[in-house]
């Protein structure tokens, strides 16, 4: 309803990833600043969604559809006003750099053009009659309640909105939180939210998720509950809800990624795809290669490539030209990406790329660690950045046991040109990961195809079309066809 345009109450500082010269050396930036609201503002946050969802006919429920699409579309022209305030925090709040940022932008304002076009598809399939055996029936598809969504903060924009609107444009109201870093970004977009939506339909909170999410969840009022982060953190969010076999989940989870270099492979094109699969956006995906199985017949010439082409990725700020990596946004990130580094090099690994591990401040070189083994933390754990762990096999069966035994199910990818090899490895993974990529880096796009995964790594699917049917459900009016009113 606009309170946080006029907040009053404490205040958060939000601190850039970036430091800049100042009067005692280097200083982290300090950005601004957000509202701090604890549990009973969050829990009034709810209770306006919770009053917008109930207001009966005519309300956002039940509206029409064609009503809520003329809302959202109000709101996409709004925040497209935003495109250069927005592009510029994605760059100092999350250190990502100008192209990744403009693509970001765009790649949402995309999302929203395809979920309208893909409701009113939708829209036209349900409203179809069926008539089986003297019963009339029609399906409509109604929203489920009151959503809470929370996104992650390499995508603070646009992998939150990949449930924010298709959540809203099914007519359910929604109580969204940002991400940790990546919340000053939502600040502009606040007034369009704001004119476009009716009152209590999206409630955005700020502060500190232990205190506002989880009174949110123990409530019990929340009804969907769409997140992107660790497995553990869901469970646990999950967990708090009274009445969780009522909750409908759409979580994207944690991800260990390989990329499986064959014998008889592409090399140059391997080794293009892993760069940018394991490095774009410093490795902070939840879709990057993260380890990478080399056969020890290309293991050589892989690396020495590998490494070649890292060397000429351009290490700036994010609004530098051609930059392309960048400093890590998430506080004791460098400290951890060490600590994972040690582990490896004290048990045997070395790092083979000029360089690697270096780091200053919020800074962290790339660093390439080969041969890395299962006793190896980097091995299991999900390193979320710029560190390249490579394992050198001899038979596949190694690597299929790896696939077979993580507890991680997201995506893989597989570069051979060997067709037999290449089938037989896609039948082995197919029940294993959400989706497998052939020659190609793994990625969530294109938008319209379905994103999900396997084991600790998703729940539920998302795409343009497959998050209208999570956001909703089916209800199915039936009526007796009467004997004397066939005509
Ligand atoms: O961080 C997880 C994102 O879903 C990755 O999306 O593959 O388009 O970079 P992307």
């Amino acid at each position: 309803n606009g309170e946080l345009l006029s907040w009053q109450g404490p205040l958060a500082a939000v601190r850039s990833p970036v430091f800049l010269a100042g009067e005692k050396g280097d200083e982290q930036v300090v950005l601004g600043s957000t509202p701090l609201l604890d549990a009973d503002a969050a829990l009034a946050a709810l209770d306006a969604a919770v009053a917008a969802y109930d207001h009966g006919q005519g309300a956002w429920p039940t509206m029409r559809v064609a009503e809520r699409i003329q809302h959202v579309e109000k709101f996409l022209a709004r925040m497209r006003e935003q495109r250069e305030a927005v592009v510029r925090l994605l760059m100092w709040e999350i250190g990502k750099n100008l192209k990744d940022s403009e693509k970001e932008f765009d790649r949402t304002c995309d999302y929203i053009v395809d979920t309208i076009e893909a409701l009113k598809e939708l829209d036209r399939r349900s409203s179809r009659f069926e008539l089986e055996q003297g019963t009339l029936g029609q399906i409509r598809r109604v929203p489920l309640g009151v959503a809470l969504c929370m996104g992650p903060y390499n995508y603070p924009l646009n992998e939150t909105f990949t449930t924010l609107i298709p959540a809203l444009i099914m007519g359910n109201t929604v109580v969204f939180k940002p991400a940790k870093f990546g919340v000053l970004l939502i600040r502009p977009l606040l007034e369009a939210f704001r004119d476009s939506f009716p009152a209590g339909v999206i409630n955005v909170i700020y502060g500190r998720g232990r205190e506002t999410v989880s009174a949110i969840m123990a409530s019990g009022k929340v009804d969907v509950f769409a997140f992107i982060g660790t497995h553990s953190g869901a469970a646990d969010l999950k967990k708090l809800h009274p009445r969780p076999h009522r909750l409908r989940a759409a979580l994207g989870l944690d991800a260990k990624n390989p990329g499986i270099v064959l014998p008889k492979v592409d090399l140059d094109n391997a080794v293009n795809e892993a760069i940018t699969g394991a490095l774009s956006f410093n490795g902070q995906r939840c879709t990057a290669l993260k380890i990478l199985f080399v056969h020890e017949d290309v293991l050589e010439p892989f690396l020495d490539k590998f490494c070649a082409k890292l060397a000429a990725l351009k290490p700036g700020m994010p609004w530098e030209d051609g930059v392309a990596l960048t400093p890590l946004p998430e506080p004791g990130k460098v400290d951890y990406l060490n600590a994972l580094l040690a582990d490896a090099v004290a048990k045997g690994a070395k790092v083979v790329n000029e360089g690697g591990g270096s780091h200053r401040q919020s800074f962290f070189y790339p660093a390439v660690l080969s041969p890395v083994s299962p006793a190896m933390r980097l091995y299991n754990e999900e390193q979320f950045g710029p560190l390249i762990p490579v394992v050198p096999y001899r038979e596949v069966e190694e690597v299929i046991d790896y696939v077979l035994h993580s507890d991680y199910g997201q995506q893989l990818s597989l570069f051979g040109n060997d067709p037999a090899q290449v089938g037989r490895l896609v039948d082995a993974f197919a029940n294993q990961v959400g989706r497998i990529n052939i020659n190609a880096q793994c990625q969530r796009g294109p938008d319209t195809f379905p994103f999900n995964g396997r084991k600790n790594s998703a729940e539920g699917t998302l795409s343009v079309h497959d998050a209208l049917r999570v956001f909703s459900i089916r209800t199915l009016v039936a009526t007796k066809f009467q004997a004397d009113n066939k005509e």
